[in-house]
């Protein structure tokens, strides 16, 4: 029981937040101390994001907010109100993952997962910003977004795929089928992971 009944404590007070979430206007009562990680994943029930060190070193909770990469978990949920937010499950326009997001699949540039979601909507920005980008540009892009299973190598390649893919029109498949052998076939390709995984649902 509450020690002084009938008193609120800091913790117990809600605020009402309206912003858009993944292009859907969103109004949900909010404890006033969450971050705009812990509604989107613990109000919002969007998982994708990840709560990894939870004070701004790892990048695992990235998001974009007006179209900026921005970690959410050090980011107040007020300061979101009446902007816009997209989260690695907003990131593909229908059911179907997105280039950047089929690239990363491809390639194996999305291996345990912990990191990919903060990574596509890093190396989202990027791409809206530069669609040619090169190694550097995809590294400091990145630099935020640390990934303990790969290397970065798939990383980077999987950025240059869906730039090229994006730029030339084509699917990653190609893309990557071309810059590996040009006698393979992309219908051999396979897809490393599960699409759960680089779309977060
Ligand atoms: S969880 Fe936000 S930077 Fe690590
Ligand atoms: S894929 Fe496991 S931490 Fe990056």
């Amino acid at each position: 029981m509450h020690p002084f009944p009938g008193l609120v404590s800091g913790r117990d007070m809600r605020e009402i937040i309206r912003f858009t979430v993944n292009g859907d206007l969103t109004e949900t009562g909010v404890p006033t101390h969450y971050t705009l990680l812990e509604t989107l994943r613990y109000i919002l029930g969007l998982t994708g994001s990840k709560q990894g060190c939870d004070k701004g070193d790892c990048g695992a909770c990235t998001v974009l907010l007006d179209g900026e990469a921005v970690l959410s978990c050090l980011l107040p949920v007020q300061e979101a109100e009446g902007r816009s937010v997209i989260t690695v499950e907003g990131l593909a326009a229908g059911p179907h993952p997105s280039p950047l997001q089929d690239a990363f699949d491809l390639t194996g540039a999305a291996q345990c997962g912990f990191c990919t979601p903060g990574i596509l909507c890093s190396a989202s920005q990027l791409l809206s910003e530069n669609q040619s980008p090169n190694r550097e540009d995809i590294a400091q892009a990145l630099s935020g977004n640390l990934c303990r299973c790969t290397g970065y190598t798939k990383i980077f390649e999987a950025v240059e795929v869906a730039a090229e893919a994006t730029r030339l029109g084509l699917a990653p498949a190609d893309v990557l089928t071309a810059r590996r052998s040009s006698d393979t076939d992309s219908s051999t390709l396979a897809h490393f992971q599960s699409p759960q995984i680089v779309t977060g649902k």
